[in-house]
This record gives structure tokens, C-alpha cells and sequence, in this order.
């Protein structure tokens, strides 16, 4: 009754592509569902040079932002909807730190992961931004119909 009354989340959960290549698509979604939120929609996506750029434009100013866009296109990824309340903020620490090295013990990059721009998986870092990465403005989440899938899926 309480956590009805809590605001619903959804967030925007990618692995990369060094996370499929690795094999930890099934312990990352395991993560996820063991902790108790909702999937509500996935697609193995190979993704565009372009929706790259349009998916990272906030960063399109820092120095490894071609780096970045190289490692994102360099194989599929793994689109997924995650819902549920406090996903956004709950999602972000069970990936932890962006620098793996910095990330707890426990969590995804800290488990899994040693080098920044190898990080294995992306969340959404707001609820607006995890409604805009999978929403109709999302053309990530567009290009691979995540966001048909996702709607499809609504109760
Ligand atoms: P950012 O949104 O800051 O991190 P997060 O994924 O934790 O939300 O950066 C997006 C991605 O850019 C990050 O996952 C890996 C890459 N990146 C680098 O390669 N080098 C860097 O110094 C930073 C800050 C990020
Ligand atoms: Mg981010």
C-alpha cells in the first residue's frame, strides 16, 4: 500500500557493447529482477555512429567523446526498459561508480569491470532523463522500438 502510493520510475538500462561481448547479459538482467523491479521492454540493438551522438550529445564536448562513440557502436547492445519505484536511483547503485576502480565491491562495474571507457552498462541518471531515454524523444530507444515494446507492455 505504501510503495503504491511512492512515484513509479523507469529508467533506461544498456549494456554495452564489452558487457554482451563478456557474456553478463543474464547476470545483469538477474541483478535487476532480483532486486524487484519490472522489465518492460529489451532488444539486442546494433547502434548507429549517429544515435550514438544523439544519445551522449551532453558529453559532446569532452575529450573522450569519440572514444565513447566508437565503444558504443563497436558491437550490439542490450536495450532494456527497467520500471518500478525508485529504479533511477536504485539502478545507479547497483552499477555504481562510473570509474569501476571506484565502484564498491557488490556493485555491477565494481564486480565486473576495470577501466572507464569499459564500464559495461549505462543508466539513466534521472527520472526526466530515464523518461526521455526511453520515451518518444529517446531515438535510441526509437530506432530499436524499445519504446513500442514498452508501451505495449503497459498495464
Ligand atoms: P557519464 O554519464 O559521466 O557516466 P555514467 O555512465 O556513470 O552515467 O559518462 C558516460 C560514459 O562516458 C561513461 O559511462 C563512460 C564514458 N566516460 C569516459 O570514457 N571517460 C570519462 O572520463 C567519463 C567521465 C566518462
Ligand atoms: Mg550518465
Amino acid at each position: 500500500l505504501v510503495a503504491s502510493l511512492e512515484q513509479v520510475d523507469e529508467s533506461y538500462i544498456m549494456v554495452k557493447p564489452d558487457g554482451v561481448q563478456r557474456g553478463f547479459v543474464g547476470e545483469i538482467i538477474s541483478r535487476f529482477e532480483r532486486k524487484g523491479f519490472k522489465l518492460k521492454g529489451l532488444k539486442l540493438f546494433q547502434c548507429s555512429k549517429e544515435l550514438a551522438e544523439e544519445h551522449y550529445k551532453e558529453l559532446k564536448a569532452k575529450p573522450f567523446f569519440p572514444k565513447l562513440v566508437d565503444y558504443i557502436t563497436s558491437g550490439p547492445v542490450v536495450c532494456m526498459a527497467w520500471e518500478g519505484v525508485g529504479v533511477v536511483a536504485s539502478a545507479r547503485k547497483l552499477i555504481g561508480s562510473t570509474d569501476p576502480l571506484q565502484a564498491e565491491p557488490g556493485t555491477i562495474r565494481g564486480d565486473l569491470a576495470v577501466q572507464t571507457g569499459r564500464n559495461i552498462i549505462h543508466g539513466s541518471d534521472s527520472p526526466e532523463n530515464g523518461k526521455r531515454e526511453i520515451g518518444c524523444g529517446s531515438t535510441m530507444a526509437l530506432a530499436c522500438q524499445l519504446y513500442v515494446i514498452h508501451v505495449l507492455n503497459r498495464d
